[in-house]
């Protein structure tokens, strides 16, 4: 679970300097995904061949390149680079007409963080391939005895170096065996030999101002920004498809889209198997197929990204994670948008479907995180107004005991990512018992929303902050309006449908207020600032509303933070309860509400730290005696009352965050999509 891109500018000229700041910004954009250590590739000086020609635009002569490795953030690396180039005295204003520099951003999984074990990964001795990869080598074991028996010697603790050897002995091999061989030829031998999940980006001295970049599993983006070219005698710009004359000005590869807005909203997103070589700047795509000797080439059209630079930037907020908590009124509205029509709900990516979904013998939700707590908040309202039985599974779990699916199910994967891992691996499962897969994703292109028979994006826009909020609130008013299709032949629940479909529309206003209570929360933070562990109890539509809040508590604050469901109070966690122990118990207007109210009453009369979670005017009668502190929100339809809830929750463990001094958009040990199992 890293970050990798690539910045190649061809017949426009380019310092290093500015060189250097696109692969640092991309990388800045891919943080997110793992904060461990990072590291860059470029070109060194050319040296020219005769006097008369400037150095910098001089044939390529092949020498290695530069390349830095850092352990830590990204500033680190921006930091050791800048203070080595003045050290090593490499020129920042040599320019380049051409250029590839290549940068990766890691979470450790093989070898602790450490620049040796960073990325770019090395063939050895003159760098003669370095790769940056995101994914995992299963086979890397293997390859690397293979390789030792050849003379290989390993620096590393990653999977990810037997792939630089392994170009280097495929391409010592076939120059001796064949002579000439090209870039692509040694990249398509390398991926016959790898297994595993991967999307890797290739440089070589041997193939100067050449990119090549592959993937099987993880996702990899092209960007192109502006072709140009001549056509019958005529300047002409293309940007639909890679397949004319035009030359590209600069081309990108990134692990997400987030990392190429800024440059080109005209991007690839990879398929499996697919090789990008980039030459001369001319981009070929080729279908690597392991059956056959040779790869086809295909044709890909771009597709034109529909998202804003703003997006990407914290604007007037101090953290993604608060612009994102604070963006929710218009992120939930964009989940929305055009999908509630005449009283009814309208989404393209199920209406093909809804019918077989309608006969299934049971929606299984399967997730991970704040995901599958977004899916237990649909639970219940799935179930009423669809009448069909819905069971829950944590993916990895439900592929540790391969847990029944049947070809009557039908399986809705939730992943704000589109990628993590274990919900994909549980998709394949699914896939192979002949369920019916529906996938809920905020990614377009991501490999959920291609491995799925069809699903609904959430649309809430780029989440950055590595704790999930806006994503979360989308995923439950998405879940809530496929509940809505799915059981929109009923005529028994009609009214209920209508007062959702009503609470729907009305929804982003009341999250604009709840929003309000952004001072109260922080006033509730300082004073929860020392204490080593909160418990939240919910129940209902709400116990995934406790687990969720607890989770955001643990992650980003680092405070020990338990959800639980409050009718298992009675059955053991009753015993932790003191006067210490802060306790949020959610007691809002629904079904359940009296049930909470004897909670409170008997959590009080052990004296327990209580605060409590009410809709608007209800603090007499869920704390008669006034002792608890009261956190009142707007009321709004029961079963949508969840998207209200998390909010002071996500704004408490914030501030909780924010007051510890801990760091907020990137938590100690997690990354943002989990790829690996
Ligand atoms: C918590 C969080 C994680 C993710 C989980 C699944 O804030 O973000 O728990 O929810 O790793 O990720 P996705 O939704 O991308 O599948």
């Amino acid at each position: 679970m890293c970050g990798i891109f690539a910045y190649l500018n061809y017949n426009v000229s380019r310092e290093r300097r500015y060189i250097l700041e696109v692969l640092f910004n991309g990388l800045r954009r891919l943080e997110y995904r793992g904060y461990d250590s990072s590291g860059i590739a470029l070109d060194a000086d050319r040296t020219a061949p005769s006097s008369s020609a400037s150095p910098s635009d001089a044939p390529y002569t092949g020498a290695p390149p530069l390349v830095f490795r850092e352990e830590g953030k990204i500033e680190n690396l921006v930091r050791s680079v800048y203070s080595e180039v003045d050290e090593k005295d490499v020129n920042l204003d040599a320019a380049f007409s051409v250029h590839a520099g290549i940068a990766h951003t890691r979470w450790a999984t093989h070898g602790v963080p450490a620049p040796r074990n960073s990325h770019p990964q090395s063939s050895g001795a003159g760098d003669e391939f370095l790769v940056v990869h995101n994914g995992i080598i299963t086979n890397y074991e293997v390859l690397k005895e293979t390789l030792t028996r050849h003379g290989f010697t390993f620096e590393s603790d990653t999977d990810t170096e037997v792939i630089p050897k392994l170009a280097k002995f495929v391409f010592d091999k076939s120059h001796d065996e064949e002579g000439d061989v090209t870039f692509s030829q040694v990249v398509m031998e390398v991926m016959r030999q790898l297994e595993g999940a991967y999307a890797l980006i290739f440089k070589s001295p041997h193939y100067p101002n050449e990119l090549i970049a592959c993937k099987r599993g993880s996702t990899l983006i092209l960007g192109v920004n502006e072709l140009s070219g001549q056509q019958n005698g005529k300047q002409f710009h293309d940007v639909k498809t890679l397949t004319t004359n035009g030359k590209p000005k600069e081309l990108f590869f990134s692990s997400d889209l987030c990392a190429i807005v800024e440059h080109t909203k005209n991007y690839l997103a990879l398929e499996d198997n697919e090789i990008v070589h980039i030459k001369d700047g001319s981009v070929s795509i080729l279908k690597f197929d392991p059956h056959k000797e040779k790869p086809a080439f295909v044709q890909r059209a771009l597709s034109v990204l529909e998202m804003e630079v703003e997006q990407i930037k914290k604007g007037s907020y101090d953290h993604f994670m608060q612009k994102e908590i604070h963006e929710q009124p218009h992120s939930l509205t964009t989940t929305m948008r055009g999908r509630l029509k005449d009283g009814g709900v309208l989404l393209g990516g199920l209406k093909e479907h809804l019918k077989t979904i309608r006969r299934c013998r049971r929606v299984v939700f399967i997730g991970c995180g704040t995901s599958y707590n977004a899916a237990l908040a649909a639970r219940p309202f799935v179930e009423e107004l669809t009448g069909i039985p819905v069971t829950m599974e944590v993916a990895s779990d439900l592929l540790d005991r391969q847990g029944p699916i049947y070809r009557e199910d039908t399986a809705v994967f939730v992943s704000q990512s589109g990628e993590t891992a274990d919900t994909l691996h549980a998709l394949d499962y699914a896939l192979e018992n002949g369920a019916l897969c529906v996938g809920i994703t905020n990614t377009v292109g991501s490999t959920l929303s291609r491995k799925t028979h069809c699903g609904v994006h959430i649309n809430a826009g780029c989440e950055i902050g590595v704790a999930s909020t806006k994503a979360y609130t989308s995923q439950i008013v998405a879940m809530a309006m496929m509940a809505l299709a799915i059981g929109s032949d009923q005529i028994s629940t009609q009214a209920r449908r209508n007062a959702i479909i009503s609470g729907l529309t009305s929804l982003p206003n009341s999250v604009s207020e709840v929003l309000k209570l952004d001072a109260e929360m922080k006033e509730l933070a300082s004073s929860l600032i020392d204490s080593e562990s909160l418990l939240v109890f919910g129940r209902g539509y709400n116990y995934a509303t406790a687990l969720e809040g607890a989770l955001k508590v643990k992650e980003v604050a680092l405070m020990h933070s338990e959800g639980m469901l409050a009718g298992e109070m009675k059955h053991g966690p009753l015993a932790l309860v003191d006067e210490n122990l802060p306790i949020i118990v959610i007691a809002t207007r629904d079904a359940c509400f009296s049930k909470q109210q004897s909670v409170i009453q008997q959590l009080l009369s052990r004296k327990g730290r209580l605060i409590v979670m009410c809709s608007k005017g209800d603090a007499s009668a869920v704390c008669p005696t006034g002792s608890c502190r009261v956190i009142e929100v707007p009321g709004v339809a029961d079963c949508l009352q969840p998207v209200i809830n998390i909010i002071p929750l996500q704004l408490l463990a914030y501030h909780l965050t924010v007051l510890r001094g801990f760091d907020v958009d990137q938590p100690r040990n997690l990354a943002k999509s989990v790829t690996t199992q």
